[in-house]
């Protein structure tokens, strides 16, 4: 999505927010990379036994606010293992220290920093920080998606039937199995399904066209807000319900062609409700 229209303030907060949100991703992405622990272990469940928070989950979260608070004091923020400031500036950033904490728990290498600085309710800039694949994604609003500086784009849309689509499940046992059959019955629809373990890199995923699609029910900002600007601007539509944004309910993102059947196709099967 580009704008024609320019304004120099705008373009001005936007390459500042760019600038802060690549620094804090990439200090905690270091810190997290170099700093595992070898015997790291759950700290804290939340809604589940199986939703879990490491020492290192709430250690890159102080270090990203605490970036934040020392540079841009009167902004608001959220993160996903509770930050919350309410700010003066209009600016909120959206962040997950480790989205995909149980990959990272076990070393598996698909997890990543996802900061994103919203304005206005609109999603101005989203970083994406994935260190174990070298991979660093972003986005500014209306100026296009790149990945490790190189531009980002989807995948053409293919025929329903050959779209490889990626998902993810909760943590609730109720929501999995309901979200396992929604699964039983796409499945046979599509070429094949991929679980990666972090929402912020799927989104991606279909952003660099190495996912035709991804849905998933259940998700919060922090896993979504960055990753959903980034796929949008590298071509992808995102939406929940059919004419609904992208939400807690339902996140879907393909590229046109491919969004509006799977997103009808997720609406027969209610893929939106538990
Ligand atoms: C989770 C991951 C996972 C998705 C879950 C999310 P977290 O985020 O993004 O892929 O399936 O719904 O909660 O807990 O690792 O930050």
């Amino acid at each position: 999505m580009r704008s024609d229209v320019t304004d120099p303030v705008n373009d001005q907060l936007k390459a500042e927010l760019l600038e802060l949100a690549l620094e804090a991703a990439h200090r905690a992405g270091d810190f997290l990379r170099d700093g595992r622990p070898a015997d790291l272990g759950v700290a804290a469940t939340k809604s589940s036994a199986v939703d879990v928070v490491t020492e290192m989950d709430i250690a890159s979260e102080k270090l990203i606010t605490g970036l934040i608070a020392d540079r841009r004091p009167d902004d608001g923020v959220i993160g996903e293992e509770g930050a919350s400031v309410e700010g003066t500036s209009g600016v909120q950033w959206v962040i997950d220290p480790i989205d995909g904490t149980v990959n990272y728990l076990y070393g598996l290498p698909s997890w990543a920093v996802s900061i994103a600085a919203r304005k206005d309710g609109e999603t101005l800039v989203g970083v994406v920080h994935a260190p174990l694949r070298g991979e660093t994604y972003r986005a500014v609003l209306g100026e296009g998606a790149q990945v490790n500086g190189h531009p980002a784009r989807v995948r053409p849309a293919p025929a329903f039937g050959l779209a490889l689509v990626g998902t993810g499940f909760g943590y609730l046992a109720e929501r999995r199995a309901r979200q396992a059959e929604v699964l039983r019955r796409l499945v046979p629809e599509v070429r094949d399904i991929r679980r990666g373990g972090s929402a912020a890199i799927d989104l991606c995923d279909v952003a660099t066209g190495r996912l035709d699609a991804y849905y998933e029910r259940g998700l919060n900002p922090w896993d979504y807000a960055a990753g959903d600007l980034i796929a949008r601007e590298a071509g992808a539509l995102t939406g929940g319900r059919p004419g609904e944004p992208l939400s807690t309910e339902l996140t879907v993102a393909a590229p046109p062609g491919l969004f509006e059947p799977l997103q009808a196709r997720l609406e027969d099967l209610g893929a939106w409700h538990d």
